[in-house]
């Protein structure tokens, strides 16, 4: 198979593109033939021994994948060979061949892409605990989702539209507001204009729910446009600031600030994941959601997809492609 290997802790460009011998499934494990790789942003810390698990070396990184089953391990029940499946891999993605265990593995709707199971679960089985889990969204609720055009962002819109609330979504650029637009967001704001929060508080009556991928000033702030018991859930610092918040903000309008790590549901609460899963591919089959999709490129271009996901520059997910 063709893969991309991290030999030692190294930048993206130095890994290397090399031919290895395809992997062999054990007996609960599912060996895959990838058509799509979904690219995450903590791919590059991985690849940098900077994440707060350090694989084994070498490895091949990429953690989740679309594909046809091309071989099972003897305990696999719910899979044959050639079923398009899904799956969060963890590691071994950035490759043509790649292993998954049954538990992280899922039937794709036939309307689905490759290119879009590829580029599914992270981002959606993450949104959906955040905002349905964490947050308890409720419908006729407002939604502030900031980051709305980032692959956490999209989900999340489309997460709170299919769930019947307001949602008002903030990003960086023109281009990008459009994209959450798009998504459904009914209001977006840039959150470079120092005055977003006070317009939501002034003009749009506060919000109810919070969805923070982006962390410190994002996060202060939104303390401020946070209504009586609304619920702010603390996903990631794409800022690269981790906020301080004065408890007593919290205490004044009996706000919940709340946080998720999505991977203890997917490690220690697959009955949890199974129904998240059940219910998204549900909505993608009503049309209600759908992975937006920056940008396909060749596998041998891994590294200029996960830098491009990295500067900022992508919006949605972008994916790489089996030829
Ligand atoms: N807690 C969990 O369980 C969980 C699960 C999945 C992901 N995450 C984390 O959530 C975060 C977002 O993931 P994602 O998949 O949505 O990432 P993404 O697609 O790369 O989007 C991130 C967005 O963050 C915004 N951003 C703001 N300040 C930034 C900066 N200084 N540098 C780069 N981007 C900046 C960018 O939007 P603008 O350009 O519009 O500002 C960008 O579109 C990541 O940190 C990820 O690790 C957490």
């Amino acid at each position: 198979m063709k893969a991309f290997v991290v030999e030692k802790w190294c930048e993206p460009e130095e890994m290397v593109f090399t031919e290895m011998e395809d992997p062999n499934p054990g007996d609960d494990e599912i060996l895959i033939d990838t058509k799509a790789i979904g690219i995450n942003f903590p791919d590059l810390l991985l690849i940098q021994g900077k994440y707060q698990t350090r694989p084994k070396r070498p490895f091949v990184p990429g953690a989740e994948v679309a594909g046809v089953v091309a071989k099972i391990g003897k305990n696999i029940k719910k899979f044959k060979i050639g079923d398009r499946v899904s799956a969060i891999t963890w590691l071994g993605g950035y490759a043509d061949k790649a292993i998954s265990t049954e538990k992280h593995t899922y039937l794709m709707p036939d309307s689905m892409s490759f290119e879009e199971g590829a580029g599914f679960h992270v981002i959606y089985q993450s949104s959906y605990f955040g905002v349905v889990e964490r947050a308890k969204l409720q419908a006729g609720e407002t939604l502030l989702v900031h980051a709305g055009a980032g692959g956490i962002g999209t989900s999340s819109i489309q997460i709170g539209k299919a769930l019947g609330a307001r949602v008002i979504a903030t990003a960086g650029s023109d281009e990008k507001l459009e994209i959450a637009k798009k998504c459904g967001a009914d209001i977006v704001l840039n959150y470079n204009d120092a005055t977003w929060s006070k317009k939501i508080r002034k003009e749009y009556g506060g919000v109810d729910v919070v969805i923070d991928p982006v962390g410190g000033d994002v996060l202060q702030k939104s303390l401020l446009c946070t209504n009586f018991e609304g619920r702010i859930v603390v996903v990631g610092f794409t800022s690269g600031k981790i906020a301080e918040v004065a408890s007593n903000m919290l205490l004044l309008n009996n706000i919940s600030l709340v946080g998720l790590f999505w991977n203890l549901y997917a490690q220690n609460h697959l009955d949890r994941i199974e129904k998240a899963v059940d219910t998204l591919h549900g909505w993608f089959v009503e049309g209600k959601i759908r992975p937006v999709l920056f940008k396909t490129y060749d596998l041998s271009e891994a590294v200029t997809a996960l830098r491009d996901v990295t500067s900022r520059k992508s919006y949605g997910k972008a994916i790489l492609k089996i030829s």
